[in-house]
């Protein structure tokens, strides 16, 4: 009785489940929980050592690994291991069970949605609301969601960038393109290989990308990064100039660009109409790379701006609906 008792008492929670990183926001209490969905482990016995930012630098005897692949598609056992043991960190009680919400991608197959509601279960939820991402992105946005005006909205994650057009509290048409802040990543050291004749690794180009902050001007500024000669392994460094890294994101920029033309083919006219006036709002943390919005912009030809909080705006939508679950039963996605 009393175990069941404690069941019942858990949290209301909403999980944003990353391919780079996942955030918890507890009803009431915000956001705690913001840690990369990583996972160490005894490559030769399995054992898994360590999760999140603990297993983050362990390095020697163990290996890391990325359970969560994107597209509601992750390593079921190392991912439930892992949630389940975020979910504890931020629980209460070792009984007790939380109701939890989660964002449904947009264009998710039934099996996709199973696979997401299994995975909070064997997580030790209690119950399971599953948001669609864009309207989850919209709210935590702060957009509001009944206005009948289209709006864009583009996430740009680690592994994927999710475009999807809301209009009247709906999902109208959605696209999700391979184009995040790793491929960035790729991006950045493929021009530092060609330009510069040298190599830098995953780390060094992620802190080249970040060294610049969101904004592309003014051009002389300057990121001075780890690298290493490809011949002889000679460590060396060397400095990106704004303009470098602006230019390198030319590429992911464009696939983002194709993919939110073809969301709009999707839509109605006057839908397509609202979002030339409305424009899209861009989220998730590869949108704070140097000069993408204004990228953007000048391509679309639409008004872009970004989210107040663009890596944590899912989770704060799906927290609006761990605050209401009355809201969040409405936006429960049944037919994805
Ligand atoms: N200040 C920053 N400048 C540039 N890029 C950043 C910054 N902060 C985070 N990123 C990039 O944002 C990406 C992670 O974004 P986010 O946390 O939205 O991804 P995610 O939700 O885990 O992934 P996904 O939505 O694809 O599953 C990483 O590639 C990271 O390098
Ligand atoms: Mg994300």
């Amino acid at each position: 009785m009393a175990l069941s008792l404690f069941r019942l008492m858990g949290q209301d929670l909403a999980v944003d489940l990353g391919t780079a990183g996942t955030r918890i926001y507890s009803r009431g209490r915000g956001i705690v929980l913001d840690e990369p969905s990583l996972v160490a482990h005894h490559p030769r016995t399995g054992k898994i050592v360590a999760y999140g930012a603990e297993a983050d630098g362990l390095d020697g005897e163990t290996r890391l690994v990325r359970p969560v692949w994107g597209q509601g598609t992750f390593d079921r056992d190392f991912t439930r291991r892992m949630l389940k043991h975020f979910l504890r960190k931020v629980h209460a009680h070792p009984y007790a069970r939380p109701r939890v919400v989660m964002a449904l991608p947009d264009d998710s197959t039934a099996v996709e949605r199973r696979d997401l509601q299994d995975l909070a279960f064997e997580s030790d939820a209690r119950q399971i609301y599953l948001v669609r991402h864009g309207l989850a992105a919209a709210l935590g946005a702060g957009l509001p969601l009944g206005e009948p005006a289209g709006v864009m909205i583009i996430d740009i994650g680690h592994a994927f960038a999710r475009i999807a057009v809301v209009a009247g509290g709906q999902v109208v048409a959605a696209r999700t393109t391979r184009s995040g802040g790793d491929h960035l990543n790729d991006s950045i050291a493929r021009l530092v290989e060609r330009d510069h004749g040298l190599i830098v690794g995953d780390g060094a180009a992620e802190a080249a990308k970040r060294g610049l902050g969101p904004a592309w001007k003014p051009l002389d500024r300057q990121v001075t990064v780890h690298a290493h000669a490809p011949e002889t392994g000679h460590e060396s460094q060397v400095t990106l100039t704004a303009q470098e890294i602006y230019e390198a994101t030319s590429q992911p920029a464009d696939l983002i660009v194709r993919a939110a033309i073809g969301t709009l083919d999707g839509c109605p006219a006057e839908v397509v109409a609202d979002v030339a006036v409305h424009g899209a709002v861009l989220l998730g943390g590869g949108s704070l790379v140097c000069g993408l919005s204004r990228r953007l912009r000048a391509r679309l030809g639409v008004p872009v701006r970004r989210a107040e909080r663009p890596r944590e705006s899912v989770t704060l939508g799906l927290g609006r609906c761990a605050d209401d679950l009355a809201l969040a039963a409405s936006l429960h996605a049944i037919h994805p």
